[in-house]
């Protein structure tokens, strides 16, 4: 293997650059060439492929967002699509990939190697940190800790006016951004996908909360969950309390930019090389994740299909600490 492709698919993550960085190094000092792709899957089908040398990732270990660009491509969901990025790949010579992003990602590579040979090794970067097989993906932590500033600052202004505030935060269906800002956060109560938190027992929480002179409340919810989000959740508790004062706020995107915290650039870099270094070894269809600080390869199919449980203590951490 002489010549690698590498690219950044999905919703970016604070931290791709690092392990761009990471990736584009590590294979210099491996003595492979190296080709960035643009816009991912996207990229790939329209050739927007170039050389990367070590000075091309000068300067980026610190930035958001990702210098390669990031697309969802519904066109390489379909046979001729992926034809078109094989034939790109083939006129550049590219022999293996490196792919950063989440699930569609991996189960985009995974398709691809069935059909065309060409294999791939991922790096999971995704704020929502719900990819099995790794502790954490690139771009949680800084997600977390932007979410929390947020937080912070809404109780201040919370408890300045005696608000219940509904704050939904990112994380697709799983609730890993909503339970580190629930707990960090000192929220009265956490609604996220398979947890019993209800309509009625967040009324609960906030009248029993006034009945200990509570004078602000919390409340945080993970985009996914079934009740339907924030601002429908915050009208129904309104109907049935209609002397609260409460307003919503919906972090949004704000959490998938800025600068990577240390935490992430330590995380992309160490899974960046270890891409590079498998693929050397000749894998395939896996995911670089680390488990117990260790680097650990997981399947795609298992990475992007598998559960990865969030454990019910946190939630009830979240009711012991709001007593
Ligand atoms: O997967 C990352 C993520 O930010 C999710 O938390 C969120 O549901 C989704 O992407 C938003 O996607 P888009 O940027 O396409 O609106």
């Amino acid at each position: 293997m002489k010549r690698i492709g590498v690219f950044t698919s999905g919703g970016d993550a604070p931290g791709m650059n690092a392990c761009i960085r990471a990736v584009v190094r590590a294979a210099v000092f491996n003595n492979l060439e190296v080709y960035g792709i643009k816009r991912g899957y996207s990229g790939m089908i329209k050739g927007e492929i170039f050389r990367m040398e070590s000075s091309s990732v000068s300067n980026i270990v610190q930035r958001g967002g990702t210098i390669l660009k990031s697309a969802r491509s519904m066109e390489f969901m379909t046979k001729e699509g992926r034809q078109k990025a094989y034939e790109q790949l083939q006129e550049f010579g590219i022999e293996a990939l490196i792919a950063i992003g989440g699930e569609g990602t991996f189960t985009g590579a995974k398709v691809f190697f069935e059909e065309f040979g060409i294999p791939t090794v991922g790096a999971p970067g995704t704020i929502d940190n719900d990819l099995y097989g790794t502790d954490y993906t690139i771009g949680y932590d800084t997600a977390v800790n932007t979410a929390l500033d947020a937080i912070d600052k809404i109780r201040d202004t919370a408890d300045s006016h005696d608000r219940v505030f509904f704050i939904e935060v990112m994380g697709r269906d799983s609730g890993y951004i909503a339970i580190p800002c629930a707990i960090g956060g000192g929220a009265e109560t956490v609604m996220i996908p398979g947890t019993e938190t209800t309509v009625d027992s967040i009324i609960k929480t906030i009248r029993s909360g006034w009945e200990r002179s509570k004078t602000s409340s919390i409340i945080i919810l993970s985009e996914g969950e079934i009740e339907g989000g924030a601002t429908q959740v915050a009208a129904r508790v309104k109907e049935q309390i209609p002397n609260m004062d409460g307003r919503v706020t919906i972090l949004g995107h704000v959490q998938r930019g800025g600068a990577p915290s240390a935490f992430d650039r330590l995380l992309a870099s160490q899974l960046g090389i270890a891409c590079v270094e498998g693929l050397l070894e000749g894998r395939h269809n896996v995911m670089a994740g680390i488990i117990n600080s260790k680097v650990e390869f997981t399947p795609f199919e298992q990475a992007s299909k598998t559960k990865k449980l969030l454990s019910p203590i946190y939630t009830e951490m979240v009711k012991m600490l709001s007593v």
